[in-house]
């Protein structure tokens, strides 16, 4: 891709697609949640819309299965007044072999304006951004919902939105970020995230076996005790064991692990008193977290969703150029 160079941007510096946070410069990252909070009161109106993205076209595919991500999207695209295509990719000619590449053929046909795109695999929303600029159709647009164990940039600024509504100044602020590190795109996106914005500490707390190799390379400090791992922290955020991705057995049993590293109110007293508790959901209570702390004072897992629906407008309508 050769649109300036970071192949997010344009020439102008503008944000084109949004493909990961890897990169993207800490000026665009704080102006996509200063673009969210105007976009958050917006739910709370008798008429949730705005005309900023009226007549056009965002399909969204999601090739993986998904709650939050997907119904955020058609939410956010609708409070901006755009049409929304939900493809059935179950049911749609992928089933009869039909390439990624042809399918975006096929729907660039149809006049879209942009993709939402969720991928099983790493990559899958770049490939098809580049693909559009090679074939001449650089004024659609690619949001990156989640590939593979890549990133899911949205989720990430989600949750750097969650952070600083809750505990404003990134640069005061330790995050722990446990469990399953090793298969998570939400991991991966929210360390570019606050490492790009100067949150001096963050870590990642889990077993050798869940933690990436090279992590420390990303900026962040490890642990294996949880308590120790999550001592004094302004923000825990729990990861799910992401069992579709493991290959081989990496944990005894969940049991175990949620003895080891399950969020517990026991263990979370050693955060920080007002310390905030978050999730990117699906979540498995008693697994990764417990009910108690899952639904508690502390836990700000329901708002994190409410805040991507304005977050995910805020990167629609920048993208659009609305
Ligand atoms: N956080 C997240 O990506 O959830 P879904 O898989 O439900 O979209």
């Amino acid at each position: 891709m050769t649109r300036g160079r970071n192949p997010q941007l344009g020439p102008d510096g503008k944000l084109v697609h949004l493909l990961t946070l890897e990169g993207l410069p800490a000026e665009v990252i704080a102006s996509i949640l200063d673009t969210a909070e105007p976009f958050a009161s917006i739910g709370e109106r008798d008429v949730k819309k705005v005309p900023l993205m009226r007549g056009k076209a965002v399909f969204n595919l999601f090739f993986e299965s998904s709650t939050r991500t997907r119904t955020t999207f058609e939410i956010a695209a609708k409070r901006l007044s755009a049409d929304v295509i939900n493809l059935n990719i179950g049911a749609s000619s992928t089933s009869k072999g039909e390439s990624l590449l042809d399918t975006i053929d096929n729907l660039v046909a149809m006049n879209a304006d942009m993709f939402v795109v969720r991928h099983g695999q790493s990559g899958a929303a770049h490939l098809i951004a580049s693909h559009l600029l090679a074939t001449g159709k650089s004024h659609v647009h690619v949001v990156n919902a989640g590939d593979g164990r890549h990133g899911h940039p949205t989720q990430g600024l989600l949750d750097l939105y969650t952070i600083r509504h809750y505990k404003r100044d990134f640069r005061a602020l330790s995050v722990a970020i446990v469990g399953d590190v090793l298969h998570s795109r939400v991991a991966r996106s929210l360390i570019h995230g606050l490492t790009t914005l100067g949150t001096p500490d963050v870590r990642v707390v889990g077993p050798k076996t869940l933690l990436p190799a090279s992590v420390e390379g990303m900026g962040v400090s490890v642990h294996h005790d949880m308590r120790a791992g999550i001592a004094g922290c302004d923000v825990v955020v729990m990861l799910r064991l992401q069992n579709e991705r493991m290959k081989g057995a990496l944990l005894p049993s969940s049991g175990e692990f949620f003895k080891h590293y399950g969020l517990t109110a026991e263990k979370l007293a050693s955060a920080k008193p007002d310390a905030i508790v978050m999730h990117p959901g699906p979540m498995n209570r008693g697994v990764e977290i417990d009910s108690p702390v899952a639904d508690g004072e502390r836990s700000v897992i329901l708002p994190q969703v409410t805040f991507g629906i304005a977050v995910r407008m805020a990167v629609m309508s920048m993208i659009a150029g609305a």
